[in-house]
């Protein structure tokens, strides 16, 4: 079957401007930032961008303005303005699984209109919003009750991938902002072990399992949500009419959820249209809501769709999304870089990162254009990153002394949710000194000239040159973070549209799964199966059994 792209810009990446970015690199790799900054005072005003409260200081990038107006028109070659449009009118930009992409339409206000397949999507998000925000409140003041009239204490999240790494962030996240009188657990790994840990200590006649899943066939989900089952109805004495008062589902797929015996009328819903990576502010984010309440939740859809408008209103040349992803574009394809670090110096964002490398790392891992031909150069880079200021005392040496560039994200915020004597601003002058540090570095005179021995001058120079974006914000907020997760997810739309290619499947999870469902039964089965994969596979798996018989003897 022929593609169904229709895209009438067939071309490789080298456009005009790509091109010209190649021999403009030549320049610019030459050029120090001590100097970009001397031969301008102003560029540390002058290279930032703001929208709705979010600052963003790019000068500390190995740029001039010359690239900037090359990537600009790199941009405008590549059709980026127009397909902004296009995921937002709700076109099938998703072309190798046929799919609208409008997680925009999940913070779109309720008199917005949103079509897809001839219906207005909206007042059906609005609806389920409302189905979120009642139960939400009445477990929150326990009118939601466990089987036996328990108030509920525990909320297990069971999902994985987008049905988890969303919700437990933003739990994180928002922590300061949720009911202390509530303890959340969210379950993921296929390891008993996750379960295990997360059932330990609790209550079954308190606890609420929310399961989490687009599919509602994910091998991972479904075995902890039949083990999670299992082990409340035996508390219950094999009562299985418990399960009704405590397991709730959200999904895509009502027919699976009535199968597992989970009532519809406690099904969550959302759409095809919904990426797993970009469903946290869909029904998939109802533990957060449970955590932090109906409107809390409200602010933070409020604040995805403030820069949602803002990426798709705003000049390309004060586009923060836009200004993140062509930056991410220049340092991956024309610098080398292979990964980005983010940095966010803020522990309520300690699972930022882990968030982020599903959101950019399954979006933009792609190895072919939406024509489906081998791309020429380089995709998605690999994310990953720490909170400040643990990582300086950790991974921070190899980005400021190692022979890898390393693009740096640092996430900072003008005000604590925990004042505590002086910590914030010490916090804060470490975000700062270290970008100035990677920026900047110290050369060998200054280094000698604190009296070094010349021998163990080498050592203690830093090069510097080493670029970052810094992302200054006010407040760790639900808005807040609403705005900066829709910040990254258009920063990785805009790479896609770069690089040409689709952001927003994700077949190279597939095989992997299918391998899984084949080895299972070799594993389970009672006596020796015949083995036809590689001589490895066969011996580990061979070696496994035979450890697991000894083993099973033993005790
Ligand atoms: O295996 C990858 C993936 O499909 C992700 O894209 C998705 O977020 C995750 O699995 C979970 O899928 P589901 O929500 O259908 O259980």
């Amino acid at each position: 079957m022929a593609s169904p792209l229709r895209v009438t810009n067939r071309a490789s990446n080298k456009t005009s401007a790509w091109t010209a970015l190649q021999s403009h690199h030549k320049t610019v790799s030459k050029l120090h930032l001590r100097q970009l900054f001397d031969d301008d005072p102003k560029r540390g005003e002058r290279m930032t961008a703001e929208a709705a409260g979010i600052y963003l200081d790019y000068s500390k990038n190995r740029i001039t303005d010359k690239t900037l107006d090359l990537l600009f028109q790199l941009a405008e070659q590549r059709g980026l303005r127009s397909k902004i449009e296009a995921m937002f009118r709700g076109d099938k930009i998703n072309i190798t699984e046929n799919r609208a992409v409008l997680h925009v339409a999940l913070r779109a206000p309720k008199n917005t209109s949103i079509i897809v397949d001839g219906k207005n999507v909206v007042p059906d998000v609005h609806s389920v919003l409302d189905k979120m925000s009642d139960f939400s409140n009445r477990v929150r003041t326990g009118i939601w009750s466990g089987y036996t009239g328990r108030r509920i204490r525990n909320v297990i999240n069971i999902g994985i991938g987008g049905s988890d790494l969303g919700p437990v962030m933003a739990y994180e996240a928002l922590e300061h902002y949720s009911d202390r009188t509530l303890t959340f657990r969210f379950v993921s790994n296929i390891d008993g072990t996750d379960l295990a840990e997360a059932l330990r200590d609790v209550d079954p006649s308190e606890t609420l399992f929310i399961v989490s899943s687009k599919t509602f066939t994910t091998l991972e989900t479904m075995t902890n949500a039949r083990t999670a089952r299992l082990w409340l109805v035996s508390r219950f004495g094999g009562d299985t009419k418990s399960v009704a008062k405590h397991f709730v589902a959200v999904s895509t797929n009502a027919a699976e959820v009535s199968k597992f015996g989970i009532d519809t009328d406690n099904m969550f819903e959302f759409w095809d249209w919904v990426g797993g990576r970009y469903s946290m502010d869909s029904a998939i984010g109802l533990s957060t809501m449970i955590a932090i309440g109906p409107e809390n939740f409200r602010a933070m859809l409020d604040g995805f769709h403030q820069i949602d408008e803002h990426f798709r209103t705003a000049p390309l040349e004060g586009n923060l999304p836009v200004l993140m992803g062509l930056l991410t574009v220049w340092y991956n394809d024309f610098f080398g870089a292979q990964t980005v670090a983010v940095l966010p110096y803020e522990q309520y964002l300690k699972r930022f990162p882990a968030y982020l490398q599903q959101l950019t790392m399954e979006s933009n891992g792609k190895h072919v254009t939406l024509e489906g031909a081998e791309v020429k150069g380089q995709t998605g880079p690999i994310y990953w990153g720490e909170p400040g200021t643990n990582g300086q005392h950790s991974f921070y040496q190899l980005i400021h002394q190692g022979t890898k560039l390393i693009p740096c994200d640092f996430i900072a915020f003008a005000q604590t949710l925990n004042p505590l004597g002086r910590h914030h601003d010490l916090l804060l002058a470490n975000v700062f000194a270290q970008a100035e540090a990677l920026a900047f570095g110290k050369t060998a005179a200054e280094v000698k000239a604190e009296g070094t021995p010349d021998w163990l001058i080498p050592h203690r120079v830093f090069a510097g040159n080493r670029p970052s974006n810094t992302i200054l914000t006010e407040r760790l907020t639900p808005e807040t973070l609403g705005k900066l997760v829709a910040l990254y997810e258009h920063a990785v739309f805009t790479g896609g549209v770069i690089w040409n290619i689709d952001s927003f499947d994700q077949w190279g999870v597939e095989l992997g799964k299918v391998l899984a469902q084949r080895i299972i039964p070799e594993l389970e089965s009672e006596s020796a199966p015949v083995l036809g994969h590689d001589s490895s596979t066969n011996n580990l798996i061979r070696r496994y059994r035979k450890l697991r018989e000894e083993h099973s003897h033993e005790q």
